[in-house]
């Protein structure tokens, strides 16, 4: 079965960077799903998970222990396709443990995690969840300093066609196309011969994402986007997040309150590894479990 996943999806790699790629993720992973919506009523493999058919990523009962310590402790949680969620809680809530488990880069105690209905993330490694359509954003940008901004993207895009090393690869024309929807879209346009260590702080941040995005995928999960960027640039990153949502589903954890108000569509709250609450950035803010948890961890603060 998971070699039946991991095939497929190396498939799906070499199609990166041409336009529709992400309609053909998406028929893949969610259209599908309405296919064994119809087979309901007949046996289906113990994998399989009920969720609606909306839904893009499942995780449920996730608990993750380090030395005992409960990093995540039954933790559920649903992304629609499309979606574009925001993350908050304290300190140590489980956030980045969060990712690290959709990622594959840690490993959960118990729980399930699906991408769509049919992929268990449980069985792929890191790789192959990329693959699988999973883009994540680490905090601190992670471009290539000598390189020129178009080069990054290029980069970028042929390491995700498993032609890295290849030094015959050479852009099509629609390879070279979505690079410059990329740079539009990043507001990097300008600066597409600049050298990447050139940029400013925030622009690498847009740049990094951009290489995410040549890469076309499904779900792309961000930590921390505007941590050390100036007003502006915070501006023009909730801007980029928002027009990102629809096409891919964004999950973005955030300390600056602000910057979560103005994209806030659906709010989850995580503490000690548990959803405490959900729902939108108003009814977030009038629940008092919420205000409870950060009054506290601000009165601790000093
Ligand atoms: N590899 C690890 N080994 C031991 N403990 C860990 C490990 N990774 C995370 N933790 C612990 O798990 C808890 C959750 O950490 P995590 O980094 O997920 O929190 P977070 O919500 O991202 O916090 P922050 O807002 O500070 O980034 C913390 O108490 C952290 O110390
Ligand atoms: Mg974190």
């Amino acid at each position: 079965m998971s070699d039946g996943l991991i095939r497929r999806d190396r498939v799906f790699g070499l199609l990166a960077g041409e336009p529709g790629r992400v309609e053909r993720l998406r028929e893949r992973v969610v259209a599908r799903d309405r296919v064994f919506n119809f087979m309901e009523r007949f046996p289906l493999p113990d994998t399989e998970v009920v969720m609606d058919a909306g839904t893009l990523l499942y995780l449920e009962g996730v608990t993750v222990s380090f030395d005992g310590f409960k990093a995540l402790n039954d933790l559920n949680l649903y992304i629609d396709d499309g979606e574009l969620r925001c993350i908050i809680g304290p300190n140590g809530a489980g956030k980045t443990t969060m990712m690290d488990v959709i990622t594959g880069k840690t490993r959960p105690d118990q729980g399930k995690v699906f991408f769509g209905r049919n992929t268990n993330l449980l069985t792929l490694d890191e790789a192959a969840i990329a693959a699988a359509g999973i883009g994540r954003k680490f905090q601190q940008p992670t471009v290539f300093e000598n390189l020129s901004v178009f080069h990054n993207l290029e980069l970028s895009m042929a390491a995700d066609k498993g032609i890295w090393s290849s030094l015959t690869w050479q852009l099509n024309g629609l390879q070279r196309d979505r690079i410059d929807e990329v740079l539009e879209l990043i507001g990097l346009d300008t600066q597409r011969h600049q050298r990447a260590g050139a940029l400013s702080h925030g622009q690498k941040q847009w740049l990094e994402i951009g290489m995410l995005l040549t890469q076309n995928p499904l779900l792309l999960l961000v930590d921390e986007p505007v941590a050390g960027m100036t007003e502006h640039e915070v501006e023009q990153t909730a801007e980029l997040l928002v027009a990102l949502a629809g096409q891919h589903s964004v999950v973005v954890v955030e300390h600056d309150m602000a910057f979560v108000r103005s994209i806030a569509r659906r709010v989850t709250v995580l503490h000690e590894g548990h959803v405490l609450a959900e729902g939108s950035m108003e009814q977030i803010q009038n629940n008092p479990k919420v205000i409870e948890v950060y009054l506290g961890a601000a009165d601790a603060d000093g």
